[in-house]
């Protein structure tokens, strides 16, 4: 048999009338059909089990069953076959019973035998519906199974997102703590390149106490080797050099505490003055050798605020150095002045203006003096790290910073600082 020739319908003729059912055969064999006989139920229903067919012809009236009765066996056995009950003339109320049993189709038996010209068509379209059922079926359990397929998938990339999301999060809270650390690295690297930049002015603060413990030394010598020591002149010089080793001693005290790294610093209320007053420690000798004055209107009555002794004290120290160095570019005699002063503004704030009256910022630079790295220095002589610090030290303290300045004319800092700043909001910024 060629594969292209159309394979033969195998069908089921259950008929007890045999004249009937030899006709019925021969019809069907005449339009292609390939036939099997059974007489009565029993017969058939032995010949489904033992073959597969592609349809079943069933007389109604059978020996030992009606044909209902047979389609239901049928059904109950599992077998899945299109069934087309034959029933006699005048009994259409069965063949409609039958369709809802679920027969395919139903004919009608006429004496003239004419029936069975419709039989072959009949057979025919009950096959193509049948087949467009269980390829509707197919095309439904496939559709079943690609909505599966495509849930489980989409089941799975979720998974997969939430996964990647959670690494995120994890890579973001290393990185997040990696650049905490390196910020941290960066501020005590800024603390000690502003320690470097202090050091000229260290040396000079040491210098000053220095030189007066010398010479009251060889005062103290001078007048042993010409034999007029006298007692008071000694306690005199004894008290200087004392009162001098002294203040070196706060100087490198403060350079000590200063250096310090500040995980261990303390958090506490704390007059904003203290801080102010301490920044000059190291700086203002250096500064009256230049001819700089400080000027300070330090309110004495300021409630305290929330803060942190050494980051607010390097704060001013930064101001104060950028104010100095501000001062190498004027050319003219002006009397050259910094002046601090703080004050409380609202119910809430406090306020620290530092202003310099020296050579003021261009308007081209002015937006760049926060960025890190930023300086306008010569190199070596300017990290450009100090107001980025100052920045954050200032935005941890939960306070603004701003800037006022006029090219040729002088520069104001504005610290805003708040009063109602609890633990909670400090322990958030570390
Ligand atoms: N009071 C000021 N007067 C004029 N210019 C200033 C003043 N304060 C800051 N600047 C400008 O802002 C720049 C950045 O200041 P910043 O303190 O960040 O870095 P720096 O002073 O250059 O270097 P360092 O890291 O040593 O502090 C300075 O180079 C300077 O041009
Ligand atoms: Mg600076």
């Amino acid at each position: 048999m060629s594969k292209r020739k159309k394979k033969r319908e195998k069908i089921l003729l259950v008929e007890d009338d045999h004249g009937v059912a030899f006709l019925t055969r021969e019809n069907l064999e005449e339009e292609g059909f390939e036939v099997d006989l059974a007489y009565d139920g029993s017969q058939g229903l032995e010949k489904l089990n033992q073959n597969s067919y592609d349809a079943i012809l069933l007389d109604h009236r059978l020996p030992d069953m009606n044909g209902i009765e047979m389609m239901k066996e049928i059904q109950r056995r599992g077998i899945e076959i299109p069934q087309i009950i034959v029933t006699g003339a005048g009994d259409e109320r069965i063949a409609v019973k039958a369709m809802k049993s679920g027969a395919y189709d139903y004919v009608v038996k006429t004496g003239d035998l004419s029936y069975l010209v419709a039989l072959p068509i009949t057979i025919r379209m009950s096959l193509e519906r049948y087949n467009l059922a269980k390829e509707k079926e197919g095309l439904e359990r496939q559709l079943k199974d690609y909505t599966l397929l495509l849930e489980r998938k989409v089941e799975e990339r979720t998974k997969e997102l939430l996964e990647l999301n959670e690494n995120l999060e994890q890579l973001v809270r290393e990185k997040t703590k990696e650049l905490k650390e390196t910020q941290a690295q960066l501020v005590q690297a800024g603390k000690l390149a502003a320690l470097g930049t202090l050091g000229a002015g260290v040396a000079h603060e040491l210098n000053n106490p220095l030189t007066v413990v010398s010479a009251e030394a060889d005062e103290i010598l001078d007048a042993v080797n010409h034999g007029y020591l006298d007692q008071n002149l000694v306690v005199v010089s004894a008290q200087n050099i004392k009162s001098h080793a002294e203040r070196m001693r706060v100087i490198i005290d403060h350079i000590r505490q200063f250096a310090r790294d500040d995980k261990n610093s303390e958090w506490k209320k704390i007059s904003i003055n203290d801080p102010i007053r301490d920044s000059l420690i190291l700086l203002r000798t250096q500064l009256e050798s230049l001819g700089i004055e400080i000027l300070l209107e330090l309110d004495e009555n300021l409630p305290k605020i929330w803060g942190h002794h050494n980051k607010l004290e390097s704060i001013f120290q930064n101001l104060i150095t950028n104010a100095r160095d501000a001062f190498k570019n004027i050319k003219d005699r002006r009397h050259k002045t910094i002046k601090i002063r703080s004050y409380q503004k609202d119910r809430d704030k406090i306020v620290v203006e530092v202003a310099d009256n020296a050579c003021g910022i261009p308007k081209d630079v002015l937006p760049n003096i926060f960025n890190p790295f930023f300086t306008t220095k010569d190199v070596g002589s300017g990290t450009g790290l100090g107001l980025s610090i100052t920045h954050s030290n200032v935005k941890e303290h939960g306070g603004e910073i701003s800037v006022i300045s006029k090219a040729g004319e002088g520069t104001t800092f504005i610290l805003t600082f708040p009063l109602e700043r609890r633990k909670k909001l400090k322990t958030s910024n570390e």
